[in-house]
């Protein structure tokens, strides 16, 4: 029964949209397990370029069928937007399912990211500011609305003052911020009902009717593992789990359904927001590769911090997924670099650690020890043979391998999606 995970293993934006465009292919269904439209996954091919923020990656492919799965949270404004414009432009129809079981983000968790990041002060997260961290908030509370009300206005009716009301309080009396209408609350909700019904379903029985049937599924992870609540660098981290048990939650399936667990590891690291990054580059070399990678945010905009590939932090991502394998993106940007730096351990307090330090504070003192491995002549640039990867390119990806302790599946040469170089087959 192969599901199989294709999962951020950095601090997101990994090139994950990418990969699973390609690996689509071969898939009937491509499934979203968690997050919001603080996500954005850039997709590029012959119907032009893509960036989803709830739309799974698989939307371009006529036999996929794509899930909005019931760990994700969702603004509806953005996904029916998402919806029309994608459709404008694809020859077939667009096939989707939302889980009726997803949360929705309501105007005022938009409105509560935006005043509850502006009392952090210095100690603001760098959210993206959608309304991710307040819509998941009221889920573990249990005073979320889900997409699955919408169904049913005059239950949503019933409900919708008296929230409405608290939320306003919390917006005006705590944060002096300003309250949002009920009216036009009403009005989205009514609107949403209408356009959003004939995709609202029980989508997890479509993710293990296919499972069941031997189809092959994708659970399309969003952010990244450093990014997960759990896991990641808390608190600044996102208020869901990008990691492996988050697709069984967020799709409702078993683990006996995998046949694979692929980590999406970019040839270097970038993170957005605040928070530790050990082998962050501040000088003119991570301004390059900046500007040579167009590092500016997907979804904000915001420019990426960028930094050498982080080893020790890639081998925890691996471990607490249970990676099988590992696809590397952007491989071409490194192209012309004399010599590359690759961060075997790190240096906390005078002591040398491999370890991975899931303190933020400790993190945060952690030295890079780097390893400077030679770069390579020629390019890699839009390659899909593995023969033809530079001699020194093969070379870093094998200590890459060896460092993290798992083989590669896949190689990105370029953002398009047929510039990929398959070393194994990732799915059967
Ligand atoms: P995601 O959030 O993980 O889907 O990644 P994003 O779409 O936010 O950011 C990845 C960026 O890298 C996008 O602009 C992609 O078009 C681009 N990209 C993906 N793979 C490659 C690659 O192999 N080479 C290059 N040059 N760009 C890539
Ligand atoms: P994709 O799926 C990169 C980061 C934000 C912030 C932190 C919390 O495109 O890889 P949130 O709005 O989630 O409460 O913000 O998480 N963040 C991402 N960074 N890629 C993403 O998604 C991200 N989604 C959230 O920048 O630091
Ligand atoms: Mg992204």
């Amino acid at each position: 029964m192969p599901a199989y995970a294709v999962i951020g293993a950095q601090w997101g934006d990994e090139g994950k949209g990418k990969i699973i465009d390609f690996l689509a292919a071969n898939a009937s269904i491509v499934a979203r397990y968690s997050g919001g439209n603080n996500a954005g996954h850039t997709v590029i091919n012959d119907f032009g370029t893509f960036k989803f923020h709830l739309l799974p990656s698989g939307a371009c492919w006529p036999h996929t069928t794509n899930i909005v799965g019931n760990g994700v949270v969702i603004d509806a404004d953005v996904l029916l937007k998402e919806i029309s414009e994608t459709q404008g432009r694809l020859p077939h129809k667009l096939k989707l399912a939302v889980s009726d079981r997803a949360h929705l983000i309501m105007p005022y968790h938009v409105v509560l990211d935006q005043v509850e990041e502006k009392r952090r002060g210095r100690d603001a997260i760098g959210t993206t500011g959608r309304g991710v961290g307040p819509a998941y908030v009221d889920k573990v509370a249990r005073s979320g609305l889900r997409a699955g009300e919408l169904l049913n206005p005059e239950d949503m009716a019933l409900r919708l003052p008296d929230i409405v009301h608290f939320k306003n309080e919390v917006i005006t009396k705590i944060y002096g911020g300003t309250p949002v209408s009920l009216d036009e609350v009403f009005a989205k909700a009514n609107r949403w009902a209408a356009e959003l019904a004939p995709y609202i379903r029980p989508a997890e029985d479509i993710v293990s009717g296919a499972l069941s049937g031997g189809e092959n599924v994708i659970l399309e992870g969003a952010q990244g593992s450093l990014l997960d609540l759990d896991h990641g660098t808390y608190p600044f981290v996102t208020s869901s789990n990008p990691t492996v048990g988050g697709a069984l939650t967020g799709l409702g399936i078993g683990p006996r359904s995998f046949g694979g667990v692929a980590g999406v590891y970019k040839a270097y690291c970038t993170r957005v927001g605040s928070g530790p990054f050990p082998t962050e580059l501040k000088d003119a070399t991570g301004e390059m590769i900046r500007q040579k990678a167009k590092e500016f945010g997907t979804t904000t905009g915001r420019a990426r911090r960028v930094g050498w590939f982080d080893s020790v932090a890639g081998r925890y991502s691996a471990r607490v997924n249970g990676f099988d394998s590992m696809i590397v993106t952007r491989l071409d940007i490194l192209d012309g670099f004399e010599s590359i730096k690759v961060c075997v351990a790190y240096e906390l307090d005078g002591q040398r650690t491999e370890r991975f330090p899931i303190d933020a504070v400790l993190l945060d003192r952690c030295k890079p020890v780097y390893e400077e491995v030679p770069g390579w002549k020629g390019t890699t640039s839009g390659l899909t043979d593995p023969e033809q990867l530079p001699r020194g390119a093969r070379d870093y990806i094998s200590r890459l391998e060896e460092l993290l302790g798992i083989p590669t599946s896949l190689i990105s040469t370029g953002p398009r999606r047929e510039e990929t170089v398959v070393m194994r087959p990732l799915m059967g």
